[in-house]
């Protein structure tokens, strides 16, 4: 398996800048910022969600890398009322919290890096595209390690993991957490061929510890 390359995404420094420029967006024009992977993506993900007997409305949700928090926004919605977001980015915290605060909705927000650990154990713990961004930082492969054992130690031991991803095939991902989880399920996506290999957009695939 390759090794993505390094890119300006991996870096703390992008993901500041371009929150500041979305909380300047955001107090303009009320634009929340960009929705990563598309609507549609979130929307599978919380279908997926409301089917499952063992994720309540109660559940302690997380979403790890949470950028503007669209996502727990969707699922307040829809009545998941006891989320958390947290990413490494104060802006990004600051930009989630104001769309919140507009809605009132109440979704609590930390500054957190996943990387240096977890506080706390979640029922769910959901990541799209914070996995991918880790992977395209310099010390990539320690960088894995390090956020696949923190992932593990926040999760409850019936607790399911949503992942994400674009970068990285079910297969790779599958490869890459066997030693921490084993696969539970994925949320069929749109499939596109290109000389003859069926291949996905983006891929969503769920976890349990091992
Ligand atoms: C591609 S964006 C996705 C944002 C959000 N999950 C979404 O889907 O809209 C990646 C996010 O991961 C965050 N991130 C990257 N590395 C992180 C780390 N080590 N700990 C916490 N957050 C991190 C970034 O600040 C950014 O908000």
């Amino acid at each position: 398996m390759d090794e993505l390359q390094e890119s300006a995404l991996g870096t703390q420094e992008y993901w500041d800048n371009r929150y500041k420029e979305e909380i300047a967006n955001f107090e303009d024009h009320g634009d929340p910022g960009e929705i990563w992977f598309g609507e549609d993506t979130v929307e599978r993900t919380i279908e997926w969600i409301k089917k499952q007997e063992s994720i309540s409305k109660n559940s302690k949700i997380l979403d790890i890398g949470c950028g503007n928090g669209m996502f727990l926004v969707e699922l307040f919605t829809q009545g998941y009322v006891n989320s958390f977001g947290m990413d490494y980015s104060e802006d990004a915290i600051e930009l989630a919290k104001s769309i919140a605060q507009k809605r009132n909705f109440k979704i609590e927000y930390s500054v957190c890096n996943i990387l240096e650990g977890l506080e706390g154990q979640f029922d769910v713990i959901h990541d799209k595209g914070t996995y991918d961004a880790i992977s395209l930082n310099a010390n990539i492969k320690e960088h894995r390690v390090t956020y696949l054992k923190n992932i593990f130690k926040g999760l409850t031991d019936t607790g399911l993991f949503i992942i994400t991803s674009c970068n990285w095939t079910k297969n790779e991902l599958v490869e890459q957490f066997t030693d921490y989880f084993e696969l539970v399920n994925e949320i069929p996506s749109p499939q596109f061929k290109f000389g003859g290999q069926v291949g996905n957009t983006v891929t969503s695939v769920i976890y349990r510890k091992r």
